[in-house]
């Protein structure tokens, strides 16, 4: 597209997930067509988008210390004879809808994760406007036909989002509140991303969802698809090495995507599988569809699938009603799985999620003490499952340079940061290191003696479809 508009500078703050990091991109893809190009700082910006989450606590008042300063920045810019729009995106613009603008008038644009696609429209409409502009639908269908198939590069591994949304309703979160009903892609429309993306220079592709393994689509031979017949199309686009898929539901691990850990090398031996607790009656009364016998029954069949796989998981320390022989059942399945990492979090209570009313909430003290436990034996998991690879050889996928002239860092299988002396030429390519040491976040290693880094030809630009 020809582009006789002046540059803007466009400044995103992002919170929260893998999913927002992706939203933010597609923000400025958006934008790129108007004349925004990126910017290091809010000062001076003639936008700013924050990208805010939701999820846990205290969103909310990060958000107006931010917005705070940024009513100063924007007062700076005004001085100068510039304007500064100023939006507040993502899910706590969704809960909060006119309520931010109530407190900030300051505030230009309000907008829900589903109208991204609407950015330019209303960037237009805000510099009319008299009041703020506040677009919260939740149309997901809408956003991806609409959002430009011409996306900045991401690099050597890329997130590529399939579905969006949850139907589940556990009784923490606030997901299906802000991220609305689950919606899943299109089959074509994903696997002409990928190959985008692959042409690009992307040689690892992870698909996002809030529930990921929920996705399915009708395939191009007109059968309903699940995840893992998407991961078996995905795995013959030529030069995409590696696929992984985050975050998925214990409910939705279907036999089908256990093949797919069995049949596909290219899908990696780590998968992200929340349990949130080992309590039956705390999974009950979360309202997770799943006993802590289903969890470890899904993981067995993972790992019959694929040995080496290793499982990282997220942890609710405190929900209402716990005790604290339910939390000991936590750290026993915690003993029981071994984790190679995990997140673990205090419970948080969300208004309008019914777990924030329920009776029996756990006092402050039993959280901190519960999660300091509970943390401190993921930490020893997690030490030992790094201390467990030294002396072993696997492929490494090279991602850029490392900190020090010299070197080179990439990712093992296991989504393990690790950094090597090598030539930058490595940056694209797999190539088979032998591991020598651990470090508080990343291994090393060296070159396996005889490596030949595998360098692809990616398929040319396809055609849109
Ligand atoms: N309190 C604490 N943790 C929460 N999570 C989601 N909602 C809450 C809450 N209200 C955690 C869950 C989820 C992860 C993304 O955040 O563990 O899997
Ligand atoms: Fe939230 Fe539960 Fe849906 Fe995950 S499955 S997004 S925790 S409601």
């Amino acid at each position: 597209m020809t582009n006789t508009t002046p540059r803007k500078r466009l400044f995103i703050r992002t919170w929260g997930c893998q999913m927002n990091v992706y939203d933010s991109a597609r923000m400025a893809d958006v934008l790129a067509p108007v004349g925004y190009a990126p910017a290091e700082a809010p000062e001076g910006a003639d936008m700013v988008i924050l990208n805010t989450c939701h999820i846990r606590e205290k969103a909310t008042e990060k958000l107006f210390s931010e917005l705070g300063r940024l009513r100063e920045a924007k007062a700076a810019r005004r001085a100068e004879g510039g304007e500064m729009v100023l939006a507040v995106a993502g899910c706590v613009a969704q809960a909060e809808g006119a309520e931010i603008t109530a407190r900030a008038p300051w505030v230009d644009i309000v907008l829900g994760p589903q109208t991204y696609h609407r950015l330019p429209e209303m960037v237009a409409r805000a510099s009319r406007a008299a009041g703020a502009v506040i677009e919260t639908d939740f149309p997901a269908e809408d956003k991806f036909d609409h959002l430009p198939e011409a996306v900045a590069p991401q690099g050597v591994t890329a997130f590529l989002t399939v579905q969006e949304g949850c139907d589940k309703f556990c009784s923490f979160c606030v997901v299906p509140y802000t991220r609305g009903a689950e919606f899943s892609r299109p089959v074509v429309q994903v696997l002409a991303e990928a190959r985008r993306l692959v042409a690009a220079g992307a040689r690892e592709v992870t698909l996002l969802g809030q529930n990921v393994n929920a996705w399915h689509g009708e395939g191009p031979d007109g059968r309903d698809w699940g995840l893992g017949r998407l991961l078996r199309a995905l795995a013959e686009i030529p030069g995409l090495l590696r696929l992984r898929y985050t975050t998925s539901h214990p409910r939705d691990v279907d036999d089908d995507l256990v093949a797919a850990h069995r049949d596909l090398p290219q899908l990696m031996p780590f998968l992200h599988l929340p349990v949130q607790s080992g309590s039956d009656r705390v999974l009950a009364a979360m309202n997770r569809g799943h006993t802590a016998a289903d969890f470890l029954r899904t993981v067995d069949r993972l790992r019959a699938a694929r040995p080496d796989l290793a499982l990282s998981s997220d942890f609710i320390a405190g929900h209402p009603g716990e005790t604290a022989p339910d939390f000991e059942q936590t750290m026993d399945l915690v003993r029981r799985v071994g984790f190679a990492g995990a997140f673990s979090f205090k419970y948080s209570a969300r208004p309008g999620t019914p777990a924030a009313g329920a009776p029996f909430q756990v006092s402050e003290a039993d959280k901190d003490a519960r999660l300091q436990a509970l943390q401190a034996l993921l930490r020893d998991q997690q030490d030992a499952f790094n201390r467990s690879r030294v002396g072993m050889t696997f492929p490494v996928l090279f991602t850029g340079p490392g900190r020090h002239p010299g070197q080179v860092v990439g990712r093992t299988p296991w989504l393990q940061p690790l950094h090597l002396t090598g030539p930058l030429s490595l940056v694209g390519t797999e190539a088979s290191v032998t591991v020598l040491a651990t470090h508080p976040n990343s291994l090393s290693g060296l070159l396996a003696a005889g490596a030949a880094s595998q360098t692809v030809q990616p398929e040319e630009e396809p055609a849109p479809a």
